[in-house]
């Protein structure tokens, strides 16, 4: 799919990414910066957050690139860190989250599925630790909680449009969720990681709904297929030997679509190697430069999500349709208050009243 954006409506946004000291919240943190937002970093890793953090200054020119010491897993610690990124965002507020920390324990997810404990006769069995769902799943919540409290708080923003087509530079409240292939389709062997990203999409298959009409916030999700980044590891990167990988700079194009699209809300989209599809089978081939199509290594997924397809989803879409007319209504007496008073308000300036 084409992506069209304005780099320009990224410059003088508060961006704040968590998981920030590599891969591909490091990524985003230095496109972001060179394209003059503020962009406050959050990860687990401080010599990783602190060394990073100075390389994408050094690089962009920009001195609004912060680090701030976060484990997501801790909610004093997210508390802290929303809370110290007000403070050093020029403008006083919050216009993008990234929930981007992510993990893939590995030994955790082969313990869970080959129980090695006694559970009938050790008279004290541990429980199984779930640490990829702490910072996937937890952690993420954790952050989209607080950022429903303090987006709607950026001065100067107002709701997300949901019907508007054109992008609007300015003041934001847009959350971005990292889901995965894994949001879509079952990682065999790798089951914890898998519940969690489809836990992150059930976030946004929820909130790309109730965000706009709750809070003014938009959402979007961006999952990426195997990307050529450090979360590979070796066994994955053998089973997947001569397949193509996703490159991270197009995660980093997608992302950076819905960061400075501010019409773009509920969107969810999919990145990996080149591909197209083939209009003759409906099938997606490998890039190879020999057949036509539609060929490019993001796509577009659940568009269809909100068909409504039980009683529930049905009414409840009826309510936000509702709600999202009843607004415009409002809006539409707003200004027209406005407009009627100008008169008077031109007479009177609020500083003489
Ligand atoms: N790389 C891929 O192939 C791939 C594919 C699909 C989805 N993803 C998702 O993209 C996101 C980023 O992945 P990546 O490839 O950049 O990974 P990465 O391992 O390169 O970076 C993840 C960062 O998160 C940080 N982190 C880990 N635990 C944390 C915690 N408790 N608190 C704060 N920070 C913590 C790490 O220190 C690290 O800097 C993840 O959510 C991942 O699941 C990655």
């Amino acid at each position: 799919m084409d992506l069209n954006y304005d780099e320009a409506h990224i410059k003088g946004k508060t961006i704040l990414i968590t998981g920030g000291a590599a891969g591909f919240g490091a990524a985003f943190g230095a496109r972001w910066a060179a394209a003059g937002a503020t962009v406050i970093l959050g990860d687990i890793n401080t010599s990783a957050g602190e060394k990073v953090t100075a390389q994408i200054r050094e690089e962009s020119q920009n001195q609004n690139v912060h680090f701030i010491q976060l484990d997501v897993t801790s909610w004093a610690s997210q508390v802290n860190f929303f809370r110290e990124a007000v403070g050093l965002s020029p403008h006083g507020g919050i216009d993008t989250v990234v929930a981007n920390a992510g993990i893939n324990d590995v030994p955790e997810a082969n313990a869970f599925e080959n129980p090695k404990v006694d559970y009938m006769n050790d008279p004290s069995p541990p429980a199984p630790t779930f640490k990829t769902l702490d910072v996937n799943l937890t952690g993420v919540m954790y952050t989209v909680h607080l950022a429903l409290f303090f987006l709607p708080k950026n001065p100067g923003s107002t709701n997300c449009k949901t019907e508007s087509t054109t992008s609007e530079p300015g003041r934001d409240r847009h959350i971005l969720l990292l889901g995965s292939v894994a949001s879509l389709h079952p990682l065999m062997t790798q089951t914890p990681y898998t519940v969690s990203k489809h836990g992150v999409l059930g976030l946004y298959r929820c909130l790309r709904i109730s965000g706009p009409v709750n809070a003014g916030v938009r959402v979007n999700i961006v999952c990426p297929y195997y990307t050529d980044s450090q979360f590979m590891q070796a066994p994955v990167r053998t089973l997947l030997a001569g397949t193509p990988l996703g490159q991270p700079e197009d995660v980093v194009e997608a992302a950076t679509y819905l960061v400075a699209n501010s019409s773009c809300s509920g969107r969810s989209l999919v990145t990996g190697p080149k591909l197209k599809l083939n209009p003759s089978t409906g099938e997606l081939d490998v890039l190879d430069g020999s057949k036509g199509g539609q060929e490019g290594p993001i796509w577009e997924c659940y568009l269809h999500d909100m068909d409504p397809a039980d009683i529930f989803t049905q009414r409840m879409l009826g309510l936000v349709h509702a709600a999202i007319k009843v607004r415009g209504w409002v809006g539409w007496a707003y200004d027209m208050a406005g407009a009627l008073t100008w008169p008077i308000r031109q007479r009177w300036p609020r500083s003489s009243r």
